[in-house]
């Protein structure tokens, strides 16, 4: 389960707070892995919060580049050096500010070579019923994961989040039974251009719109092994329900 905090968590007191007690929570949650992806200035913080507990802390982007001179990026190693695990790439807030599938593909490879592991976001803006959306996600995922080892495609997180069902409730959240037929595809495009092996390791989480309301439903039914949350992981009050629908 990743938390995407966006902008919503903009505060080192609340992001301490926030941190800490789930912190405490985890004690009756063992069953489920949880990431947290605080904004760039409150990463250390967090870092800090939940140093030596199972936690894990990661970016929300990371810049295409390693060279020094880029005015307001922040380098993979940069994020590695301040205790950061992975990062979020390819998320449709970034893309809609020009990001394209070839920047994402350079920042892929940079998280890379850093050892971060990656959280590659994949979906499209709205649907049609000529199936378009299929052919988006195919090269989303075919540009993004160019060259890279089996070794790193077995680490993986490819995170499917249809931007149209982004940022509302979960009443307007996509239906676990047209997610079940996304991960089916996003899985057979993999296993298309990795190892079978390598693609078995692969973790498929869904995204947009996840609350408590929806969240077993779609675990049960969309076979997804988790989900980003973005809004509803602002308060950790309405994130610690969506945890425990893992169960
Ligand atoms: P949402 O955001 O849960 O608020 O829909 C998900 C995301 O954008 O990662």
């Amino acid at each position: 389960m990743v938390a995407n905090w966006k902008m919503y968590v903009d505060t080192p007191l609340a992001a301490k707070a926030w941190a800490k007690t789930l912190r405490t929570k985890m004690r009756s949650l063992s069953f489920v892995e949880v990431a947290i992806a605080p904004s760039f200035v409150l990463l250390p913080h967090v870092v800090d919060a939940l140093n030596r507990s199972t936690i894990k802390v990661g970016a929300q982007a990371v810049s295409s580049n390693h060279i020094s001179a880029h005015t307001g990026e922040v380098s993979a190693r940069m994020l590695k050096n301040v205790g950061a695990s992975f990062v979020i790439v390819g998320h449709s807030e970034r893309r809609a500010l020009g990001e394209t599938n070839e920047m994402v593909h350079a920042q892929i490879l940079e998280a890379d070579a850093a050892k971060l592991g990656i959280v590659l976001c994949v979906g499209e803006k709205e649907r049609d019923a000529g199936g378009e959306h299929f052919a988006i996600i195919h090269e989303q995922l075919t540009s993004a994961l160019a060259g890279l080892s089996p070794k790193s495609i077995s680490k993986l997180v490819v995170a499917y989040e249809p931007v149209w069902a982004i940022g509302k409730t979960a009443a307007d959240a996509m239906k676990p039974q047209d997610i079940q037929e996304v991960i089916i595809f996003i899985k057979k495009t993999l296993t298309g251009l990795f190892e079978p092996s390598a693609v078995k390791k692969i973790t498929l989480l869904y995204g947009g719109s996840v609350e408590e309301a929806n969240a077993a439903a779609i675990l049960k039914e969309g076979i997804v092994g988790g989900f980003l949350v973005g809004h509803a992981s602002a308060n950790i009050e309405n994130f610690l329900p969506i945890l425990k629908a893992c169960k």
